[in-house]
C-alpha cells in the first residue's frame, strides 16, 4: 500500500461535478487495483462559491488546495455570473488559484485516438501517429508586462511589454525536459528568436538547460513555422515548450488536431510534484444537468496526475488503455458520436471505463 495522497477536489459549476464524479470513481478503482490510497476533500470553487461565500475562491478552499498533494478541478462559470464585476466572476477564481499555488507551467497533451480520426478536420494520414504535449509558460510574457496608452502627435498609442527573466525561462524549460524524459525524449522549443529579444534570451537559456539533459533531443522552431508544421506533420512533434502568448495559440491549434474538446486533459504545474489537473473544456451550461457530458477529458486528467505528480505509471496506463478500449468498442457520448441516437450517458461511459480497467 502506498502512502495516502491528499486530493483536493473542486468540481465547480455546470458539468464540472458530473464529470469529476466519474473521475473519482476511476481513482477509487485504481486504489483497489494498484494498492494506491487517496483521501478526497471537497471545496467550493467558482460560481457555486460566489453564491455561498461571496467569492469564487474562498480562503478555506485555497488552504485545502495548499495542503493537498494534487488538485482535481472540474470547470467553472455560467450565464448566471456573466455580468458580475471582475472580483466576483468564476474565471477570477481560476486565475487566482493558479497564481496563489505558483503554477507556472500549463501542460496539454494532444493525441489521436485512431477510432476518432473522423472527428478531426485534418486528413487521417496527416494525423497518423500524432502524440504530442504542449508545455506553455503561464505567468510571464506580454500578458503580464506593463501595458498603457499614451497620446502622441499621430493620435493615441497603446503599448504592451513582453518581459521574461532567466529564472522564468529556466524553470519552464526544465519542466519540458523532465516530461520529455518520460516520453519520446524530444523537445521542440518554440520562439521568435529572429526578431524578439525575449526570444533570444529564451533560446540561450533553453540551450543552457539542455546541457543537463543530453539524452533529450532539442530542436528550435520559429513560432510561425511551428504553426505550419503542426498542420503539415503533427506526428513529428513530441514535447513543445513555449512562452505564454505563443503557447496560448499553439496549444489551441494542437488541441483541435484531436477534434473534440470533451477529450482533452490538462495539468498546471509549479516547482515540485504538486499539480492541478482539469479538463480543457468549460462548464458547458448548454448540457449541464442532462447527464450527457463526456467524462473522458477529466478521467484522462487523472492519468496525467498519476504520471506527472505521483509517478503511478502503471495505473495511468491502465486508465488510458481502458478509455481506448471503450472507444474502440464503439461507445460514444453525444459530443463524439456520429450517430447521436446511439450516444450514451456520462455515467454509462464512466461505468464502461471502470469495467475496462
Ligand atoms: P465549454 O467548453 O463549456 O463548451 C463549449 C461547447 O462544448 C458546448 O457546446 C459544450 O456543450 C461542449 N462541451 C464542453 N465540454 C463537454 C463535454 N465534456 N462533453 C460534451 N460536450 C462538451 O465552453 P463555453 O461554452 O465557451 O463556456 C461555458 C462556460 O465555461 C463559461 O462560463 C466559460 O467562462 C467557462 N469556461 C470555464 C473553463 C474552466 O473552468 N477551465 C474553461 C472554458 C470556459
Ligand atoms: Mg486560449
Amino acid at each position: 500500500m502506498s502512502k495516502t495522497k491528499k486530493i483536493a477536489v473542486i468540481s465547480g459549476d455546470g458539468i464540472g461535478p458530473e464529470v469529476v464524479a466519474e473521475a473519482i470513481k476511476v481513482m477509487k478503482r485504481s486504489e483497489e487495483m494498484f494498492g494506491l490510497s487517496f483521501e478526497f476533500e471537497h471545496g467550493l470553487f467558482g460560481g457555486i462559491a460566489i453564491d455561498e461565500k461571496g467569492t469564487p475562491l474562498p480562503q478555506e478552499t485555497l488552504d485545502m488546495c495548499q495542503k493537498a498533494d494534487a488538485v482535481l478541478l472540474g470547470a467553472v462559470g455560467g450565464p448566471k455570473w456573466d455580468n458580475n464585476p471582475q472580483a466576483t466572476r468564476p474565471e477570477t477564481g481560476l486565475l487566482g488559484i493558479r497564481k496563489a499555488l505558483n503554477l507556472y507551467a500549463n501542460i496539454r497533451p494532444a493525441f489521436i485516438f485512431d477510432c476518432l480520426k473522423e472527428a478531426s478536420t485534418l486528413k487521417p494520414e496527416v494525423l497518423e501517429g500524432t502524440d504530442l504535449l504542449v508545455v506553455r509558460e503561464l505567468t510571464g510574457g506580454i500578458y503580464f508586462g506593463d501595458k498603457f496608452r499614451r497620446e502622441t502627435e499621430q493620435g493615441q498609442e497603446a503599448v504592451d511589454t513582453c518581459v521574461y527573466n532567466v529564472m522564468e525561462i529556466e524553470r519552464i524549460a526544465r519542466q519540458a525536459f523532465e516530461i520529455a524524459r518520460t516520453r519520446s525524449k524530444k523537445v521542440a522549443s518554440v520562439d521568435k528568436a529572429n526578431v524578439l529579444e525575449t526570444s533570444r534570451l529564451w533560446r540561450e537559456t533553453v540551450v543552457r538547460v539542455a546541457a543537463d539533459y543530453p539524452d533529450v533531443e532539442l530542436e528550435h522552431v520559429l513560432v510561425d513555422n511551428c504553426a505550419m508544421q503542426l498542420l503539415r506533420r503533427p506526428s513529428s512533434f513530441d514535447v513543445i515548450v513555449t512562452e505564454n502568448m505563443f503557447g496560448d495559440i499553439i496549444s489551441d491549434e494542437a488541441a483541435m488536431l484531436t477534434g473534440s474538446i470533451g477529450m482533452l486533459s490538462s495539468a498546471s504545474l509549479g516547482d515540485g510534484a504538486f499539480g492541478l489537473y482539469e479538463p480543457v473544456h468549460g462548464s458547458a451550461p448548454d448540457i449541464a444537468g442532462k447527464g450527457i457530458a463526456n467524462p473522458i477529458a477529466t478521467i484522462m486528467s487523472v492519468a496525467l496526475m498519476y504520471r506527472l505528480t505521483f509517478g503511478y505509471h502503471e495505473a495511468a496506463d491502465c486508465i488510458d488503455n481502458a478509455v481506448k478500449e471503450v472507444l474502440d468498442a464503439g461507445h460514444r457520448t453525444a459530443d463524439i458520436a456520429v450517430d447521436k441516437s446511439k450516444a450514451i450517458s456520462t455515467t454509462a461511459m464512466g461505468e464502461l471505463i471502470l469495467a475496462a480497467m
